[in-house]
């Protein structure tokens, strides 16, 4: 955990960061970024129901059957490590990196869906949002879960940017995914995410939209990091 630098220390810093966009905006790389830079604990959201995806999955419990998927909610033994990155532990078991298979990217959008399962999502990110100064990334942080966050970002891009930075991310994360699928499984999420009467993905009215598709991703870090410092006053 990188510590606040001492120039930071006598800024009023928002104490709550918020960044919300569709699939592959940048929102991790930003919040990542932010996080170190601010000495932040960083709160990938995403990767949340990503985890209740895996576990309904492996409990063999559909999304078509909510009050089922309610009840796996109930009793999953979740375990969030917010620190300059997130990594997400079920029963003891490091799970994050099960978390960006094909299997939990085709079927993460619709288990979101599911207002018990985001109930209890929601309440693990608030009261990580009060334990210390933090980013959190997702769809509905500046809407639903911190509402009052005093700075909250909107990332867009075009579809297309946003399938080639998934395409490359895919090698990293040691799956590969082709530019089709890429395609297919962002525009697909994109539509189940914004429809949903459950905290839809939109941007809150007071956030900073900002359109990345001709940006670099040191662009984006420096003109969000100009807005915390101005936040700060
Ligand atoms: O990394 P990427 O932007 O592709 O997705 P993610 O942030 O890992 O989120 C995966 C999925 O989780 C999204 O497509 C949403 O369906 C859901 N999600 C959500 O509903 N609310 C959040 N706060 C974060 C993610």
């Amino acid at each position: 955990m990188r510590h606040v630098p001492p120039s930071f220390t006598t800024l009023d810093l928002p104490r709550q960061i918020a960044i919300d966009g569709p699939a592959a905006s940048g929102k991790s790389s930003l919040g990542r970024a932010l996080a170190a830079r601010f000495g932040y604990l960083f709160l990938d959201t995403g990767l949340m129901y990503r985890a209740f995806t895996l576990a309904a999955l492996r409990a063999g419990v559909p999304p078509s059957d909510p009050a089922e998927c309610a009840r796996v909610a109930a009793s999953f033994d979740l375990r969030v490590e917010a620190a300059a990155d997130t990594r997400i532990f079920v029963g003891g078991e490091d799970i994050t990196p099960l978390l960006r298979t094909p299997e939990v990217e085709a079927n993460v959008s619709a288990y979101s869906a599911i207002p018990a399962v985001r109930t209890q999502m929601v309440r693990i990110q608030r009261k990580v949002a009060r334990r210390r100064p933090a980013v959190l990334a997702g769809r509905d942080i500046g809407t639903v879960v911190l509402p009052r966050a005093p700075l909250k970002f909107f990332l867009e891009a075009s579809e297309d940017a946003r399938a080639l930075r998934r395409r490359a991310q895919a090698s990293s994360w040691g799956t590969s995914q082709g530019l089709d699928e890429a395609h297919r499984d962002i525009s697909g999420r994109d539509v189940t995410d914004s429809t949903r009467a459950a905290s839809p993905l939109q941007p809150a009215k007071d956030a900073i939209v900002i359109d990345t598709t001709k940006m670099a991703l040191a662009e984006v870090i420096a003109f969000a990091t100009e807005k915390v410092l101005c936040a700060a006053g």
